[in-house]
């Protein structure tokens, strides 16, 4: 039997994230410069059953009984072999290597689930509908960070744009202009499960105010659709940077995130926040052709450990 291969995206979040888990809106882009690949192959030659997994980026190379029940590689392939009604599965080599960097807010923990369940799905000749793959992976995303809203385990799973409210079907993203982004990493790693846990905290203890931000980060999230799909100015950039100050109200930001963001703008960028959980992870910037440079220059000046360029499409329509 020839190997299996399946690969997923990273992603990042464009705006709305914490409040996302609240009910309100957010969008999410795919990226496809980081990816995680999963290879299976059949071993004749092992005994029935025994599957031996290599992740090398988690420093993994285990058979499968020797992890935990709700280990995220364990309790995915479990939902897949359930979802199949498998009860026993052919020896195998499951083999995991991601370029996505680890707790760093670019969905590494979704685009390995996606890329495992895909992959052991068409191993065992029963390819998983996507619906199925996204909901595979958002029951994994909890073992990883408790309460997430499902935002990166749908925008993987689809690699498209999305408009994300949580429990709501799936709505892909028009994008009118296209527009380049850069994402650039601090380096300091950060749980999304304890900034989320820590922004439900401080919800808990002063709801009111939270509640008040969360909405306020949901209209921003509302104002910066209607400008990708119209192509209206003003450029959404203002729009994003002004979703990091309030992400700073929530409590999420940290110093080193600040600094990249004034450096970005400073060097010309339309907009810049934080990405995805904070804490640590990444800044992203809305930038322009003639400014690309000059604010990769500036983010690696202060700090940043990695900088990628990507191209949001313009020209999509929304389904
Ligand atoms: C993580 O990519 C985005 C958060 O809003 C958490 C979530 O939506 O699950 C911080």
């Amino acid at each position: 039997m020839p190997a299996i291969s399946s690969t997923a995206p990273g992603k990042v979040i464009l705006c709305g994230e914490h409040a996302v888990v609240y009910g309100q809106p957010a969008i999410a882009l795919p990226v496809q410069q980081v990816r995680t690949k999963t290879t299976i192959t059949a071993r004749p030659a092992a005994a029935t059953g025994e599957l031996h997994i290599i992740a090398p980026d988690i420093q993994l190379d285990t058979i499968f009984e020797s992890l935990e029940p709700d280990q995220p590689l364990r309790a995915a392939i479990t939902h897949v072999t359930e979802e199949l009604a498998i009860h026993s599965l052919p020896a195998c080599e499951i083999r995991i290597n991601t370029t996505i960097p680890l707790a760093a807010g670019l969905g590494s923990s979704a685009s390995v689930t996606v890329s495992l369940v895909r992959a052991l799905s068409q191993f065992l000749g029963h390819p998983l509908p996507d619906e199925t793959v996204n909901q595979i992976t958002y029951e994994v995303e909890k073992i990883h960070h408790g309460t997430p809203s499902g935002i990166d385990n749908t925008v993987i799973t689809y690699e498209t744009p999305v408009f994300f409210k949580k429990g709501e079907s799936l709505k892909r993203l028009d994008i009118l202009n296209g527009f380049s982004l850069v994402i650039a990493d601090s380096g300091i790693p950060s749980s999304t499960a304890e900034t989320v846990a820590g922004v439900r905290q401080r919800w808990q203890q002063n709801t009111e105010k939270y509640d008040h931000l969360f909405a306020k980060i949901g209209n921003t999230v509302t104002r910066v659709r209607e400008i990708l799909r119209t192509g209206h100015l003003p450029d959404h950039g203002t729009l994003l940077t002004e979703n990091h100050h309030l992400l700073c109200e929530l409590g999420v930001s940290i110093p080193t995130l600040d600094n990249l963001v004034n450096a970005a703008l400073e060097a010309g960028a339309s907009g810049a926040k934080l990405s995805g959980g904070g804490g640590g992870g990444n800044v992203i910037a809305v930038v322009k052709p003639e400014t690309v440079n000059r604010v990769v220059d500036a983010l690696r000046t202060f700090g940043a450990v990695s900088v990628i360029v990507t191209e949001i499409a313009g020209m999509k329509r929304e389904k």
